[in-house]
């Protein structure tokens, strides 16, 4: 039984990290014109309202977006996402809070396309909901960490793969590390973004996913993590990170160049801590 919604968290810090990151590559694939897919194996809703019950009752948005949205625009690297959010919000308040699927589905071009999996019984009719008229997209109400390298390898060379699971069971880890090697294997070349939380130090699992993945022949490896407070023993997800397989050209500088002045803005009691490093050096 699958109990997460993210509907809870939406826009909180870990989604700015994830989706700012997620816009980044998806710029570095469009700078091409030939066609690239997007792959998200854990979709969620696509996009989520603020003033829903769910959000409204952990506001984890308003420490999140609601603190970056009205400096979106001293941001030129991430005029993207700002362009997606504030389309959806014309009247300039937020009210909606674009999911990776319909920040993709704002930025892909009409020779792109989506493939999209998510196993809750009501995420995927709110997905079908939000993301089903486009003809770019394909759905799938699986497991994604199976369907994925089933799906592979696909017609088109280029693309980037968002795994962002909820981490509800520990062995979601495990199934992740299974997941991103057996799809790598079969699209060697392929973008592997992979979220993870960052947790207090007794429930944290996010070393021994970093140091697996880290053993792994990858071409490269860049990890990004921000965290907004000081690790406490009692606390949940003070922070949050993305590895990336395959990560782009100058993908770490431009992460190190922004992360900074996120943490300053997400974290403005200057507890906030950041870091871009190569776990496997390009060669
Ligand atoms: C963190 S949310 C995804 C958020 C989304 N990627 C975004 O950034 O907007 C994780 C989603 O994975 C779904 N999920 C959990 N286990 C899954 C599995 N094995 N396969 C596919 N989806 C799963 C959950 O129902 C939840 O909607």
């Amino acid at each position: 039984m699958l109990s997460y919604r993210h509907s809870f968290h939406a826009g909180n810090h870990a989604d700015v990290l994830k989706h700012a990151t997620q816009a980044l590559i998806l710029e570095k694939l469009k700078a091409k014109d030939k066609p690239f897919v997007y792959v998200d194996s854990h979709s969620g809703a696509g996009l989520y309202r603020l003033d829903s019950e769910e959000a409204r009752k952990t506001a984890e948005y308003e420490t999140g977006i609601g603190r970056l949205f009205a400096a979106l625009s001293d941001y030129p690297e991430l005029s993207s996402y700002d362009a997606v959010i504030r389309q959806l919000n014309p009247k300039g308040a937020l009210q909606y809070y674009p999911g990776s699927p319909a920040i993709a589905g704002a930025m892909l071009r009409e020779q792109d396309k989506l493939v999209l999996m998510e196993l809750h019984n009501r995420e995927i009719d709110v997905l079908r909901k939000n993301m089903g008229r486009d003809r770019r997209v394909t759905i799938y109400h699986r497991d994604g960490f199976e369907r994925l390298s089933a799906i592979l390898p696909l017609p088109v060379r280029r693309g980037l793969v968002l795994i962002d699971p909820s981490y509800e069971i520990k062995e979601d880890y495990q199934h992740t590390l299974n997941a991103v090697v057996s799809a790598w294997k079969k699209w060697p070349v392929g973008i592997f973004a992979i979220w993870y939380p960052i947790l207090s130090r007794q429930r944290d699992r996010s070393r021994w996913l970093l140091q697996q993945l880290s053993r792994m022949p990858f071409a490269n490896l860049l990890v990004a993590e921000l965290a907004v407070s000081e690790q406490a023993e009692d606390y949940g997800m003070h922070g949050s990170g993305m590895v990336i397989v395959n990560a782009p050209w100058q993908l770490d500088e431009q992460l190190s160049a922004l992360l900074p002045r996120l943490k300053d803005c997400l974290a403005p009691n200057g507890q906030g801590q950041c870091r871009v490093e190569w776990l496997i050096e390009p060669k």
